[in-house]
Protein backbone atom coordinates (compact mmCIF):
# COMPACT_ATOMS: atom_id res chain seq x y z
CA UNK A 1 0.00 0.00 0.00
CA UNK A 2 2.71 2.38 1.19
CA UNK A 3 4.72 2.08 -2.44
CA UNK A 4 1.45 2.66 -4.50
CA UNK A 5 0.81 5.28 -2.41
CA UNK A 6 4.53 6.84 -3.14
CA UNK A 7 3.79 5.98 -6.86
CA UNK A 8 0.59 8.05 -6.73
CA UNK A 9 2.13 10.88 -4.71
CA UNK A 10 5.27 11.03 -7.68
CA UNK A 11 2.98 11.08 -10.15
CA UNK A 12 1.40 14.55 -8.35
CA UNK A 13 -1.95 12.74 -7.79
CA UNK A 14 -3.64 13.85 -4.82
CA UNK A 15 -3.42 11.16 -1.96
CA UNK A 16 -4.99 11.19 1.41
CA UNK A 17 -2.23 9.80 3.44
CA UNK A 18 -4.02 7.50 6.71
CA UNK A 19 -1.65 5.02 6.41
CA UNK A 20 1.70 6.62 7.58
CA UNK A 21 2.89 5.75 11.61
CA UNK A 22 4.27 8.99 11.97
CA UNK A 23 4.38 12.28 13.50
CA UNK A 24 3.78 14.62 10.30
CA UNK A 25 5.56 17.37 12.75
CA UNK A 26 8.72 18.39 11.71
CA UNK A 27 11.40 17.70 14.49
CA UNK A 28 11.68 20.25 16.78
CA UNK A 29 14.24 23.17 15.63
CA UNK A 30 16.67 22.71 18.96
CA UNK A 31 16.92 18.86 18.34
CA UNK A 32 17.90 19.48 14.36
CA UNK A 33 20.39 22.25 15.33
CA UNK A 34 22.04 19.95 18.08
CA UNK A 35 22.88 17.11 15.63
CA UNK A 36 24.28 19.61 12.79
CA UNK A 37 26.51 21.02 15.67
CA UNK A 38 27.20 17.44 16.01
CA UNK A 39 28.17 17.04 12.42
CA UNK A 40 30.18 20.39 12.41
CA UNK A 41 32.21 19.06 15.84
CA UNK A 42 33.26 15.80 13.54
CA UNK A 43 31.32 13.69 15.64
CA UNK A 44 30.80 11.37 12.81
CA UNK A 45 32.81 8.29 13.91
CA UNK A 46 31.76 4.85 15.57
CA UNK A 47 30.58 5.40 19.06
CA UNK A 48 30.49 2.46 21.90
CA UNK A 49 27.87 -0.40 19.83
CA UNK A 50 25.20 0.55 23.41
CA UNK A 51 25.39 4.02 22.62
CA UNK A 52 27.36 7.08 23.89
CA UNK A 53 27.44 7.51 27.77
CA UNK A 54 25.99 11.12 28.05
CA UNK A 55 22.71 9.70 26.10
CA UNK A 56 22.44 6.68 28.68
CA UNK A 57 22.20 9.40 31.27
CA UNK A 58 20.11 11.38 29.23
CA UNK A 59 17.81 7.92 28.80
CA UNK A 60 17.64 7.08 32.16
CA UNK A 61 17.20 10.72 33.74
CA UNK A 62 14.23 11.22 31.66
CA UNK A 63 12.66 8.02 32.11
CA UNK A 64 13.33 8.94 36.28
CA UNK A 65 11.83 12.24 35.83
CA UNK A 66 8.62 11.28 33.72
CA UNK A 67 7.98 7.91 35.69
CA UNK A 68 9.88 7.51 38.92
CA UNK A 69 11.95 5.04 37.44
CA UNK A 70 15.43 4.47 38.69
CA UNK A 71 17.72 3.02 35.84
CA UNK A 72 21.37 2.71 35.65
CA UNK A 73 23.13 3.74 32.56
CA UNK A 74 24.64 0.17 32.51
CA UNK A 75 20.54 -1.14 32.48
CA UNK A 76 20.24 1.02 29.36
CA UNK A 77 20.96 0.29 25.97
CA UNK A 78 20.59 2.69 22.83
CA UNK A 79 19.69 0.99 20.00
CA UNK A 80 18.88 1.87 15.92
CA UNK A 81 15.38 2.88 16.44
CA UNK A 82 12.86 1.21 18.98
CA UNK A 83 12.13 -1.50 16.30
CA UNK A 84 15.52 -2.56 16.84
CA UNK A 85 15.29 -3.13 20.43
CA UNK A 86 12.18 -5.38 20.11
CA UNK A 87 14.16 -7.52 17.93
CA UNK A 88 17.24 -7.87 20.06
CA UNK A 89 14.88 -8.25 23.26
CA UNK A 90 13.00 -11.28 21.22
CA UNK A 91 16.05 -13.05 19.74
CA UNK A 92 17.93 -12.92 23.47
CA UNK A 93 15.38 -14.45 24.88
CA UNK A 94 13.31 -16.84 22.79
CA UNK A 95 14.37 -20.32 22.02
CA UNK A 96 13.06 -22.56 19.24
CA UNK A 97 9.81 -23.51 20.50
CA UNK A 98 8.87 -21.45 23.36
CA UNK A 99 6.00 -19.44 23.77
CA UNK A 100 5.10 -15.50 23.51
CA UNK A 101 1.91 -14.04 24.76
CA UNK A 102 1.22 -11.49 22.04
CA UNK A 103 -2.24 -9.27 22.62
CA UNK A 104 -4.38 -8.94 19.24
CA UNK A 105 -4.58 -6.70 17.88
CA UNK A 106 -0.87 -6.10 17.79
CA UNK A 107 1.88 -4.43 16.21
CA UNK A 108 2.82 -5.77 13.13
CA UNK A 109 6.55 -6.45 13.36
CA UNK A 110 6.34 -8.28 16.66
CA UNK A 111 4.66 -11.84 15.28
CA UNK A 112 7.36 -11.49 12.32
CA UNK A 113 9.89 -11.07 15.10
CA UNK A 114 8.80 -13.85 16.91
CA UNK A 115 8.54 -16.29 13.82
CA UNK A 116 11.83 -15.16 12.62
CA UNK A 117 13.84 -16.49 15.95
CA UNK A 118 11.52 -19.80 15.80
CA UNK A 119 9.43 -19.07 18.57
CA UNK A 120 5.22 -19.50 18.55
CA UNK A 121 3.29 -16.14 19.28
CA UNK A 122 0.34 -17.34 21.34
CA UNK A 123 -2.14 -14.48 20.72
CA UNK A 124 -4.96 -13.26 23.34
CA UNK A 125 -7.58 -11.58 21.26
CA UNK A 126 -8.90 -8.63 22.62
CA UNK A 127 -12.66 -7.69 21.97
CA UNK A 128 -13.39 -4.45 20.33
CA UNK A 129 -16.96 -4.11 22.57
CA UNK A 130 -14.59 -3.64 25.38
CA UNK A 131 -12.17 -0.93 23.88
CA UNK A 132 -9.69 -3.48 23.22
CA UNK A 133 -9.09 -3.81 27.04
CA UNK A 134 -6.19 -6.00 27.92
CA UNK A 135 -7.32 -7.80 31.24
CA UNK A 136 -4.36 -9.87 32.95
CA UNK A 137 -6.78 -12.80 34.20
CA UNK A 138 -6.89 -13.62 30.15
CA UNK A 139 -3.02 -13.34 29.64
CA UNK A 140 -2.96 -15.59 33.10
CA UNK A 141 -5.39 -18.51 31.12
CA UNK A 142 -2.64 -18.33 28.20
CA UNK A 143 0.65 -19.37 30.04
CA UNK A 144 2.23 -22.51 29.45
CA UNK A 145 5.27 -23.98 30.74
CA UNK A 146 6.76 -22.86 27.33
CA UNK A 147 5.75 -19.19 27.85
CA UNK A 148 8.79 -17.10 27.73
CA UNK A 149 7.57 -13.40 27.02
CA UNK A 150 4.74 -11.27 27.79
CA UNK A 151 4.13 -8.16 25.07
CA UNK A 152 1.92 -5.64 26.08
CA UNK A 153 2.02 -1.90 24.34
CA UNK A 154 0.02 0.72 25.41
CA UNK A 155 -1.06 2.89 23.70
CA UNK A 156 -1.22 -0.09 21.36
CA UNK A 157 -0.62 0.21 17.37
CA UNK A 158 -3.34 0.18 15.97
CA UNK A 159 -6.22 0.64 18.58
CA UNK A 160 -5.36 3.39 20.28
CA UNK A 161 -6.17 1.14 23.80
CA UNK A 162 -4.25 2.06 26.96
CA UNK A 163 -3.51 -0.78 29.68
CA UNK A 164 -4.53 1.31 32.83
CA UNK A 165 -1.67 1.21 35.83
CA UNK A 166 -3.23 -1.29 38.18
CA UNK A 167 -3.97 -3.86 35.00
CA UNK A 168 -0.24 -2.89 34.10
CA UNK A 169 0.65 -3.79 37.76
CA UNK A 170 -1.58 -6.99 37.67
CA UNK A 171 0.32 -7.95 34.72
CA UNK A 172 3.88 -7.70 35.88
CA UNK A 173 2.76 -9.22 39.15
CA UNK A 174 2.01 -12.53 37.29
CA UNK A 175 5.21 -12.14 35.09
CA UNK A 176 6.81 -12.70 38.54
CA UNK A 177 4.80 -15.24 39.72
CA UNK A 178 5.65 -17.31 37.02
CA UNK A 179 8.81 -16.24 36.16
CA UNK A 180 8.46 -14.87 32.67
CA UNK A 181 9.64 -11.41 30.76
CA UNK A 182 7.10 -8.79 29.99
CA UNK A 183 8.12 -6.55 27.93
CA UNK A 184 6.39 -2.98 27.67
CA UNK A 185 6.52 -1.45 24.46
CA UNK A 186 6.22 2.43 25.71
CA UNK A 187 7.12 4.07 22.25
CA UNK A 188 3.56 5.99 22.30
CA UNK A 189 3.75 6.35 26.20
CA UNK A 190 3.40 10.38 26.23
CA UNK A 191 0.39 10.55 23.59
CA UNK A 192 -2.39 9.80 26.07
CA UNK A 193 -5.57 11.52 25.98
CA UNK A 194 -9.04 13.02 28.24
CA UNK A 195 -6.02 13.86 30.85
CA UNK A 196 -4.71 9.99 31.47
CA UNK A 197 -1.12 10.57 33.03
CA UNK A 198 1.67 8.58 31.22
CA UNK A 199 2.73 5.99 33.06
CA UNK A 200 5.74 3.40 32.95
CA UNK A 201 6.23 0.00 34.94
CA UNK A 202 9.33 1.07 35.46
CA UNK A 203 8.47 2.86 38.25
CA UNK A 204 8.43 -1.18 39.92
CA UNK A 205 12.12 -1.08 40.01
CA UNK A 206 11.55 -4.44 39.22
CA UNK A 207 14.89 -5.61 36.93
CA UNK A 208 14.13 -9.67 36.09
CA UNK A 209 11.37 -9.70 35.34
CA UNK A 210 10.42 -6.66 32.98
CA UNK A 211 11.93 -5.11 30.04
CA UNK A 212 10.76 -1.25 28.82
CA UNK A 213 11.23 -0.76 25.17
CA UNK A 214 11.05 2.96 24.24
CA UNK A 215 11.68 4.70 21.32
CA UNK A 216 12.77 8.56 20.37
CA UNK A 217 10.91 8.66 16.76
CA UNK A 218 7.18 9.44 17.75
CA UNK A 219 7.65 11.68 21.05
CA UNK A 220 10.05 13.80 19.71
CA UNK A 221 8.93 13.37 15.81
CA UNK A 222 12.02 11.46 15.05
CA UNK A 223 11.42 8.56 13.39
CA UNK A 224 13.88 8.61 10.24
CA UNK A 225 16.76 9.57 13.15
CA UNK A 226 16.58 5.77 13.97
CA UNK A 227 17.11 6.06 18.13
CA UNK A 228 15.30 4.04 20.40
CA UNK A 229 16.43 2.31 23.81
CA UNK A 230 15.71 -0.86 25.70
CA UNK A 231 15.97 -0.45 29.83
CA UNK A 232 16.20 -3.62 31.79
CA UNK A 233 18.47 -6.20 33.49
CA UNK A 234 21.85 -5.54 33.06
CA UNK A 235 22.35 -9.39 32.18
CA UNK A 236 19.31 -8.92 28.98
CA UNK A 237 21.17 -5.20 28.33
CA UNK A 238 24.26 -7.15 28.10
CA UNK A 239 23.01 -9.85 26.03
CA UNK A 240 21.44 -7.80 23.64
CA UNK A 241 24.77 -5.50 23.43
CA UNK A 242 26.39 -8.38 21.99
CA UNK A 243 23.95 -9.09 19.04
CA UNK A 244 23.65 -5.29 18.42
CA UNK A 245 27.94 -5.63 18.53
CA UNK A 246 27.75 -8.25 15.68
CA UNK A 247 24.78 -7.08 13.28
CA UNK A 248 24.47 -2.76 13.39
CA UNK A 249 26.52 -1.41 16.08
CA UNK A 250 25.78 2.05 17.17
CA UNK A 251 22.72 4.14 16.59
CA UNK A 252 23.96 6.84 14.32
CA UNK A 253 26.72 9.19 15.50
CA UNK A 254 25.04 12.67 15.52
CA UNK A 255 21.85 11.45 15.78
CA UNK A 256 22.80 10.68 19.41
CA UNK A 257 23.99 13.94 20.13
CA UNK A 258 20.08 15.07 19.04
CA UNK A 259 18.66 12.81 21.03
CA UNK A 260 20.67 13.92 24.17
CA UNK A 261 19.19 17.27 23.38
CA UNK A 262 15.64 15.91 22.68
CA UNK A 263 15.45 14.44 26.21
CA UNK A 264 17.90 17.33 28.17
CA UNK A 265 15.91 20.09 26.43
CA UNK A 266 12.62 21.81 26.29
CA UNK A 267 9.51 19.22 26.49
CA UNK A 268 6.81 21.96 25.44
CA UNK A 269 6.48 20.14 21.84
CA UNK A 270 5.44 16.99 23.32
CA UNK A 271 2.76 18.76 24.13
CA UNK A 272 1.76 20.86 21.90
CA UNK A 273 1.44 17.75 19.57
CA UNK A 274 -0.79 15.85 22.07
CA UNK A 275 -3.20 18.67 22.08
CA UNK A 276 -3.05 18.69 18.27
CA UNK A 277 -3.57 14.99 17.94
CA UNK A 278 -6.62 14.85 20.40
CA UNK A 279 -8.58 17.54 18.44
CA UNK A 280 -7.66 15.51 15.46
CA UNK A 281 -9.37 12.36 17.24
CA UNK A 282 -12.25 13.73 18.19
CA UNK A 283 -12.60 14.94 14.47
CA UNK A 284 -11.78 11.91 12.58
CA UNK A 285 -13.71 9.87 15.47
CA UNK A 286 -16.46 11.86 14.93
CA UNK A 287 -16.70 11.74 11.12
CA UNK A 288 -16.48 8.39 10.87
CA UNK A 289 -19.58 7.94 13.20
CA UNK A 290 -21.34 9.59 11.32
CA UNK A 291 -21.19 7.58 8.52
CA UNK A 292 -23.73 4.97 8.43
CA UNK A 293 -22.89 1.13 9.52
CA UNK A 294 -18.78 1.77 10.62
CA UNK A 295 -18.23 1.23 14.02
CA UNK A 296 -15.59 2.82 15.75
CA UNK A 297 -14.59 3.41 19.04
CA UNK A 298 -12.73 6.04 21.16
CA UNK A 299 -8.95 5.80 20.95
CA UNK A 300 -7.34 6.40 24.60
CA UNK A 301 -4.08 7.03 23.43
CA UNK A 302 -1.27 6.62 20.01
CA UNK A 303 -2.44 8.20 16.64
CA UNK A 304 -4.89 5.69 15.11
CA UNK A 305 -8.38 4.95 14.76
CA UNK A 306 -9.27 1.15 13.79
CA UNK A 307 -13.03 0.86 12.58
CA UNK A 308 -14.50 -1.67 11.80
CA UNK A 309 -16.04 -1.63 8.28
CA UNK A 310 -17.45 -5.62 7.99
CA UNK A 311 -20.49 -4.35 6.94
CA UNK A 312 -19.01 -2.91 3.95
CA UNK A 313 -17.24 -6.31 3.10
CA UNK A 314 -20.28 -8.32 3.21
CA UNK A 315 -22.07 -5.67 1.53
CA UNK A 316 -19.85 -6.00 -1.30
CA UNK A 317 -19.02 -9.64 -1.11
CA UNK A 318 -15.02 -8.45 -0.34
CA UNK A 319 -12.96 -11.01 1.06
CA UNK A 320 -10.61 -8.92 2.73
CA UNK A 321 -10.43 -5.37 4.33
CA UNK A 322 -7.00 -5.45 1.73
CA UNK A 323 -9.78 -5.74 -1.18
CA UNK A 324 -11.40 -2.35 0.38
CA UNK A 325 -8.01 -0.63 1.29
CA UNK A 326 -7.33 -1.41 -2.57
CA UNK A 327 -10.65 0.19 -4.27
CA UNK A 328 -10.25 2.78 -1.66
CA UNK A 329 -6.80 3.93 -2.93
CA UNK A 330 -7.53 3.04 -6.95
CA UNK A 331 -11.15 5.01 -6.68
CA UNK A 332 -10.65 8.02 -4.03
CA UNK A 333 -7.17 7.88 -3.27
CA UNK A 334 -7.35 7.27 0.29
CA UNK A 335 -5.09 5.45 1.83
CA UNK A 336 -5.17 3.25 4.68
CA UNK A 337 -3.78 -0.15 6.20
CA UNK A 338 -5.94 -3.30 5.83
CA UNK A 339 -6.61 -4.75 9.77
CA UNK A 340 -5.15 -7.99 8.43
CA UNK A 341 -1.44 -6.48 9.29
CA UNK A 342 -2.41 -6.23 13.08
CA UNK A 343 -4.29 -9.06 13.66
CA UNK A 344 -8.30 -8.82 12.97
CA UNK A 345 -10.17 -9.29 9.65
CA UNK A 346 -12.94 -6.29 9.80
CA UNK A 347 -10.96 -3.21 10.74
CA UNK A 348 -8.82 -0.85 8.39
CA UNK A 349 -6.18 1.54 10.34
CA UNK A 350 -6.35 5.20 9.93
CA UNK A 351 -3.14 7.04 10.89
CA UNK A 352 -4.54 10.92 12.00
CA UNK A 353 -0.68 12.05 12.02
CA UNK A 354 -1.73 14.48 9.41
CA UNK A 355 -3.15 17.89 9.21
CA UNK A 356 -6.90 18.37 9.86
CA UNK A 357 -7.89 19.22 6.29
CA UNK A 358 -6.09 16.30 5.28
CA UNK A 359 -8.64 14.64 7.84
CA UNK A 360 -11.40 16.86 6.55
CA UNK A 361 -10.43 15.56 3.24
CA UNK A 362 -10.29 12.03 3.77
CA UNK A 363 -13.39 11.73 5.59
CA UNK A 364 -15.46 13.55 2.66
CA UNK A 365 -13.85 10.88 0.11
CA UNK A 366 -14.40 8.01 2.14
CA UNK A 367 -17.92 8.96 3.31
CA UNK A 368 -18.50 9.57 -0.95
CA UNK A 369 -17.03 6.05 -1.42
CA UNK A 370 -19.17 4.38 0.92
CA UNK A 371 -22.17 5.97 0.00
CA UNK A 372 -21.53 4.12 -4.03
CA UNK A 373 -19.99 1.24 -2.50
C1 LIG B 1 4.12 -0.15 18.75
C2 LIG B 1 5.40 0.25 18.11
N1 LIG B 1 6.54 -0.15 18.69
C3 LIG B 1 7.72 0.17 18.18
C4 LIG B 1 7.83 0.91 17.02
C5 LIG B 1 9.20 1.19 16.49
O1 LIG B 1 9.50 2.52 16.31
P1 LIG B 1 10.97 2.97 15.96
O2 LIG B 1 11.72 1.80 15.43
O3 LIG B 1 10.82 4.05 14.95
O4 LIG B 1 11.57 3.46 17.24
C6 LIG B 1 6.67 1.33 16.36
C7 LIG B 1 6.72 2.08 15.11
O5 LIG B 1 5.77 2.29 14.42
C8 LIG B 1 5.42 1.00 16.94
O6 LIG B 1 4.27 1.39 16.38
Amino acid sequence: MTITAEKLKANGIGLVEFGAGQPDFPTPEHIKKAAIEALLQNFTKYTPTGGIRELKQAIVERHAKDFGSDYKTEECLVTPGGKYAIFEAIASTIDHGDEVILPAPYWVSYPHMINYVGGQAVLLETQENENFALCASAVEKLITPKTKLIIVNSPNNPTGAVVPPDEMNKLLALAVQRHILLMSDECYCHFLYDGRKPFSLGVSKNRENLLIVGSLSKTYAMTGWRVGFALGSAQLIANMLKLQSHSTSNATSFAQKGAVEALLGPQDSIGSMLAEYQRRRDRIVAGLRAIPDIRCGLPEGAFYVYPNVAVYLKRNKLTSTAALAERLLERVRVAVVPGAAYGTSDHVRISYATSQEQIDEGLRRLRAFLYTF
